[in-house]
This record gives C-alpha cells, sequence and structure tokens, in this order.
C-alpha cells in the first residue's frame, strides 16, 4: 500500500509501504522529514505525531487512551492527530493520506 505525506508547505512524498509496517517506521525508512519517532515507536515520545487527512480519520482504528495521553505532549494537536507508530498499514489504508507538522519539538 501507499501512504502519502504532505509536508507543512504543501509538499507531497509517496512512500510504498508493507502491510504491517506503521507509518512512523514508514517515515523514518523513506527519509521523510517531519517525523522524527524517537523513542521508537512505544508511545512514550509524541515525535511522530501527524494529522491525518480528514478522509482518512474515520478509517483508522480508534487512539488508545495511552495514545490519547501523549498525544497532549505533541507540538500543537487538532482533532485529527494521531501519532504514526501507532497506525499500522493494511491493504484497506491504500492511498493514506497524512499531513506533517511544521516541527516536533
Ligand atoms: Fe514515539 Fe510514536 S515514535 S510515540
Amino acid at each position: 500500500p501507499t501512504v502519502y505525506f504532505v509536508d507543512a508547505d504543501g509538499g507531497q512524498h509517496e512512500a510504498e509501504v508493507d502491510v504491517g509496517t506503521n507509518v512512523m517506521e514508514a517515515a523514518t525508512e523513506n527519509f521523510i522529514d517531519g517525523i522524527v519517532g524517537e523513542c521508537g515507536g512505544v508511545l512514550s515520545c509524541a515525535t511522530c505525531h501527524v494529522y491525518v487527512d480528514k478522509e482518512w480519520l474515520s478509517k483508522l482504528p480508534d487512539a488508545s487512551e495511552q495514545e490519547e495521553d501523549m498525544l497532549d505532549m505533541a507540538i500543537e494537536p487538532e482533532d485529527n492527530s494521531r501519532l504514526s507508530c501507532q497506525i499500522e498499514m493494511t491493504e484497506a489504508l491504500d492511498g493514506l493520506v497524512v499531513h506533517l507538522p511544521k516541527r516536533q519539538f
């Protein structure tokens, strides 16, 4: 499946992602600037914060309580904020669009 990363300046980057890989890993493997993933995906950093495109938001499983708590630590969270390490790719998410925040710190 393909994920589209849209940076804060509107630049779009496309990445082929294996099913079962999370979006934070996909971003770092593809050298996408704007997703840091400092903790390696264990919900203790919030530097993998993304804004999920509104059209895709309802297609994702709900955030866990732990993710919600950690999202409070993200910079400028919005209603469509998610931690990308908690978004695991499936075929159903082919074409997923996530927007990158201006900064993670
Ligand atoms: Fe740290 Fe996602 S990589 S919370």
